[in-house]
């Protein structure tokens, strides 16, 4: 079992290049075998859940080429099966988005049932409305959603939650359903937008993607094209709460500010300058954090993914903070490793009450999922000692080369396999 092992204490200084948006990257794979052309992505992140998808895709059929480590090519001619094997959705949830996908190219697509995860129960009832208004017949048989249509025709949805997952989904199989599909209520996270101009870029015609109002005309086939992926918001909004927890000097590049300016707006309130470039920004943490609240909202507010990492920051900062979690269920379940490093945090219900300490001491903690996970690392890189931080699984499903970035910025950080390297890493940093 891999586990890293850092040493804390070091302000992370230097410059570090930002990979693409994993989120966006999963929606825009499935979306690629809907046409019989080929598709080349670019700008993909070398992570585990993109590398599970890929698996998947061709598990169904379609030739996919690693043309090399972030750019893929597509060819959904040769697709054989549009039923997804559970092993891949047991991995990964986000292989749901080929239900959307075979459902728009196929009008017939089978995906097993994803369950609930470490952040919660997340229940895919508003992808099913949507799919059913589209004028598919959708079934759960022996644990499998079995979506099916004569023929998909435009429609009027209105999603009852904010969701970026129905979303997206919607909107691919609404791009091949002839007809006007209107989707109020949609999510407006930047992946959104991403995934629609990559279908537009394929020949759809979709309107107000980044509004709470999508717009879809569906069209007959679509085509061929090149498309380089956004980057990263959250593995961005990671990097720029590890300048501040470590107290660091930290320019993150290949961004888009704009994406980032909720993480930014509580970096600001809690001490730190930042300031943006073009595509870039440095974060500075020159002093001691200060208290702040925050609650996680869909895009454009605090994101979720940036919850466990903001929470880090505070439980070193001056004051109490007060973090509430609006959107999963069960998003705290990494306090209790944080409160082994000496934070004192009370959960109560959907909100973390974090009293200020004035530093954190190394421990051996678990991941509990990905985001909680990198927070645990950036707790690490903060803390006095040795921390080690097991189940690094998680985090390598959506941060690639991690370890390899973190010490570009200086970090004492390795990842380990048994105990000997464990003693060589305490040996070497003394
Ligand atoms: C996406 O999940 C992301 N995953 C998550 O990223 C992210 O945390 C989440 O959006 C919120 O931003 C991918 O993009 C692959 P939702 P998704 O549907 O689409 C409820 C990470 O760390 N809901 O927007 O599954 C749901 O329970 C991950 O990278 C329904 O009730 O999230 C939640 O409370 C983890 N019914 C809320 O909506 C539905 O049909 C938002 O979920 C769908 C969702």
């Amino acid at each position: 079992m891999e586990q890293y092992i850092i040493k804390g204490g070091i302000p992370l200084v230097g410059e570090v290049d930002i990979a693409g948006a994993k989120n966006a990257a999963l929606a825009i794979l499935a979306a690629a075998i809907m046409t019989d052309e080929t598709i080349v992505i670019d700008n993909l992140p070398d992570v585990r859940d993109i590398n599970v998808l890929l698996e998947a895709i061709s598990g169904i059929g379609a030739i996919v080429t690693r043309v090399n480590r972030s750019t893929v090519k597509i060819n959904g001619s040769t697709i054989s099966d549009v039923s997804v094997d559970y092993e891949y959705i047991k991995k990964i949830r986000a292989s749901y988005y080929l239900l959307g996908a075979l459902l728009g190219k196929y009008k017939h697509a089978e995906v097993p049932l994803p369950g609930g995860c470490n952040i919660g129960s997340r229940p895919i009832d508003q992808h099913l409305k949507g799919f059913k208004a589209l004028g598919a017949d959708v079934d759960i048989l022996h644990g499998s959603i079995i979506a099916k249509a004569e023929n998909l025709h435009g429609s009027h949805i209105y999603l009852d939650v904010v969701s970026v997952g129905a979303t997206i989904n919607i909107m691919m199989a609404a791009a091949l359903a002839p007809g006007r599909t209107i989707l109020e209520n949609a999510a407006k996270e930047p992946h959104v937008v991403d995934v629609a101009n990559f279908l537009n870029s394929m020949g759809a015609n979709i309107k107000g993607a980044g509004t709470d109002v999508i717009r879809i005309k569906g069209v007959e086939k679509l085509h061929k094209t090149e498309y380089s992926i956004i980057p990263d918001q959250i593995e961005a909004g990671t990097f720029m709460f590890a300048a501040a927890a470590t107290g660091g000097d930290v320019t993150v590049r290949n961004v888009i500010p704009k994406h980032l300016e909720a993480t930014t707006a509580k970096l600001q309130e809690i001490g730190c300058e930042v300031e943006e470039f073009d595509d870039a920004v440095r974060v500075r943490a020159s002093r001691r954090l200060r208290r702040t609240n925050v609650k996680t909202l869909p895009y454009p507010g605090y994101p979720t993914d940036m919850q466990p990492q903001i929470t880090v920051a505070l439980s070193i900062a001056k004051g109490t903070s007060i973090v509430t979690e609006s959107i999963f269920e069960n998003r705290f379940k990494y306090a209790d490793e944080l409160c082994r490093m000496g934070a004192s945090i009370k959960v109560k219900g959907n909100s973390a009450i974090i009293d200020g300490v004035e530093k954190l001491t190394g421990a051996r903690v678990s991941a509990p999922d990905l985001r909680a996970g990198a927070a645990l690392v950036i707790a690490g890189l903060a803390a006095e000692g040795i921390t080690i931080v097991d189940d690094i699984v998680y985090i390598q499903r959506g941060y690639e080369d991690f370890e390899g970035k973190l010490r570009s910025l200086g970090a004492e950080i390795e990842k380990v396999t048994c105990e000997k390297e464990i003693q060589k890493f305490r040996l070497r940093v003394g």
